[in-house]
């Protein structure tokens, strides 16, 4: 059944302890991002692997992909470098300050250090101090997971403006001499400021993590004794990812759609994990959207990872595609494996 856009769905409005007066929902006031400055088209990949004796083409990397060009950060510039912009950008867009702000959670695999947390040190240059700031760590479906663990402190009454990063700087984790990995990946920062509201918001949120496959995608390294164990190097059987991913996104659209008592056709726009333009046109055919309802920003982005929805997000919002009022499902799918979707009206 699908449901007037007003209606209450999905969450029931918890007794609130804080928040915007009658506020029992939340809801994206701002959205931002940054990219570093250095663009690496694939034909720079081209070059940069010969190098090293390796084989790669633009034409391979855009048919099997989508991709043309990805951003790099340059040597000395952390996840929380890329975040802060990106930060100011969704308050900024939102009409808020730093000191508004009172819970930060950021997604990242490729944090600044083992601790404090990069949400620590990007409250510190946010120039902000006191509010409740941490990680999250899903891999590439981490700003999925922290929007709806943001959603649901602030709908508790344990937040009422939150500030809600992914940022990677996936780069630093490349193995530079495995061509089957390393053209897929960027660095970059999205965010969006989720605020207490009277009004939905975030309608319905569905997550989920498989262990079991563990193995076909991840960075086996930690530190130990003062070194570095095991390989601190992105690993991915492409293929069984992809198999994976293509399934996963497609049950959790049901999923998500089905908790907020709305349809396929009711949704404006579908912005997945840019991963794969295949893998995400695969899905939004499965759900019988036009392709035109699909924001890809695969193309100049490559897969940065926890950053990649917000970034597809901010970019799909400032260039007027997505406006006020529209119904907007977001996907994560990465390395856990986990995968989810949270479901919003903009
Ligand atoms: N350039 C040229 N040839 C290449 C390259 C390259 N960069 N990489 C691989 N090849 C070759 C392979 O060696 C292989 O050659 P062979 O047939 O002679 O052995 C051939 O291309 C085909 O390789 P496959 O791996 O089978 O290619 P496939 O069509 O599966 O595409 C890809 C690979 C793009 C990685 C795809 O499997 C994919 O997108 N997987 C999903 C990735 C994804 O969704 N990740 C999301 C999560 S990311 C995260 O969580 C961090």
């Amino acid at each position: 059944m699908t449901r007037p856009p007003s209606a209450p769905v999905a969450h029931t409005p918890p007794g609130r302890s804080s928040g915007a007066p009658g506020a029992a929902f939340s809801r994206i006031t701002g959205t931002g991002s940054y990219l570093p400055p250095r663009r690496l088209t694939n034909n720079d990949m081209v070059e940069m692997l010969a190098a090293r004796g390796i084989e790669t083409s633009d034409e391979w990397i855009v048919e099997r992909t989508g991709i043309r060009a990805r951003h790099f950060a340059d040597d000395g510039v952390n996840a929380s470098d890329l975040a802060l912009p990106a930060a100011r950008d969704a308050l900024e867009s939102a009409g808020r300050t730093a000191s508004d702000v009172d819970l930060i959670i950021v997604a990242t695999s490729t944090p600044d250090m083992v601790f404090p947390s990069t949400a620590s040190i990007l409250q510190h240059k946010l120039g902000v101090h006191g509010c409740a700031a941490f990680d999250l760590q899903a891999v590439c479906s981490g700003f999925v997971y922290a929007l709806t663990v943001a959603d649901s402190m602030v709908r508790s009454g344990s937040a009422r403006c939150a500030l809600v990063v992914g940022t990677e700087v996936f780069s630093r984790i490349l193995d530079f001499n495995d061509r089957t990995t390393c053209v897929l990946f960027g660095d970059g920062a999205g965010a969006v400021l989720l605020e207490a509201s009277a009004t939905p918001g975030i309608l319905a949120a569905d997550l989920h993590a498989d262990g079991r496959h563990l193995g076909i995608l991840c960075t086996p390294g930690t530190v130990a004794g003062g070194q570095v164990s095991g390989t601190p190097l992105l690993k991915m059987d492409g293929p069984a990812v992809f198999k994976l991913a293509v399934g996963v996104l497609e049950s959790a659209a049901r999923a998500v759609l089905e908790k907020a008592g709305r349809s396929e056709s009711d949704l404006d726009w579908l912005i997945p994990h840019q991963a794969n333009i295949r893998i995400m046109q695969g899905t939004a055919r499965k759900l019988k959207l036009p392709l035109e309802k699909l924001v890809a920003t695969v193309d100049e982005h490559g897969n940065t990872s926890a950053a990649s929805v917000p970034l597809a997000l901010d970019v799909a919002v400032k260039s007027g595609r997505v406006k006020r009022g529209d119904t907007v499902m977001l996907e994560g799918v990465g390395g856990g494996f986990t995968w989810g979707a949270v479901l919003f009206d903009y």
